[in-house]
């Protein structure tokens, strides 16, 4: 599982040629259409064992285009592929990056723990991130495009998150939020919307997500964060215990969180 990587050269080449309709490189493909996840995609053409329209191929980021024909171990593969999202319930402690020198634990590998085989071997990407110790929900799909779409400030995806304060809120302090605030950086943040749930605790939802954004709002207006949840994203509610998921319909990802999945081709 990883995250998106910048397209090579000739991959933006060819889809300013043909309008990025079909072009695309092998093990990202496989890693798509829920072959084999990317890394293992990478070592399999690299041993020899995948063949690309009738030859072998052992070039990862070699070119693939919708009519392409390949095969693993022999065996003929589809390389046809749908949008595939879905809702995981991140717990504490784990990254949401993919490197992880440290050893700490990332979404990736708590993800895979509690997916099905056949949901183990694609290649997920996480849809922006959650901080280690922030719990909640997060999104995960095989589909770059959504990713762009969902992370996107212009999509103005609403994303609301519930956060447990160090010092007594108040309506003066949540106030400047509404507005919109400096941040540390002297960014100016959007208004979000923002509102009291008992002494300790504010429900905020952002159109946007910078780095930490919550957390330097809310120090911002003298509130530090004790500890924070996400509860949904677009119109999605999080319905999973921690650390459980579930596979989106394309009814919900087109309803609730306004993106058109790609149909199976
Ligand atoms: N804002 C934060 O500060 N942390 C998160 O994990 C998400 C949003």
């Amino acid at each position: 599982m990883a995250r998106p990587k910048k397209p090579p050269r000739w991959l933006e080449a060819a889809r300013a040629r043909d309008s990025g309709a079909s072009a695309d490189w092998l093990s990202r493909a496989l890693a798509r259409a829920g072959v084999m996840p990317l890394q293992e995609a990478e070592q399999a053409i690299r041993a020899g064992r995948v063949r690309l329209d009738a030859r072998e191929e052992k070039e990862p980021m070699a070119p693939v285009h919708a009519h392409s024909k390949a095969s693993l171990d022999g065996r003929p593969l589809s390389l046809a592929w749908r949008t595939r999202v879905l809702q995981f319930h991140k717990p504490a402690g784990v990254v949401s990056h993919g490197s992880d020198p440290e050893g700490i634990g990332t979404v990736f590998d708590a993800l895979r723990a509690a997916l099905p085989a056949e949901l183990q071997r694609f290649g997920w990407h996480a849809v922006g991130r959650l901080d280690r110790d922030t719990t909640g929900l997060l999104l995960f799909t095989n589909d770059e495009k959504f990713v762009a779409h969902a992370t996107a400030p212009a999509t103005h995806l609403p994303k609301r998150y519930v956060a447990k304060v160090g010092a007594k809120v108040t309506d003066t302090k949540l106030e400047p939020l509404r507005r919109g605030v400096k941040l540390d950086d002297g960014e100016l943040t959007r208004p979000a919307k923002a509102k009291a749930r008992g002494d300790d605790s504010v429900e905020l939802v952002l159109t946007e997500g910078r780095f930490h954004q919550v957390k330097r709002m809310l120090n911002v207006v003298g509130l530090p964060t004790l500890a924070l949840h996400r509860e949904a994203v677009g119109l999605l509610e999080l319905d999973v215990a921690v650390g459980a998921y579930r596979e989106l319909s394309d009814e919900e990802v087109k309803a609730k969180l306004h993106f058109e999945p790609r149909a199976s081709t």
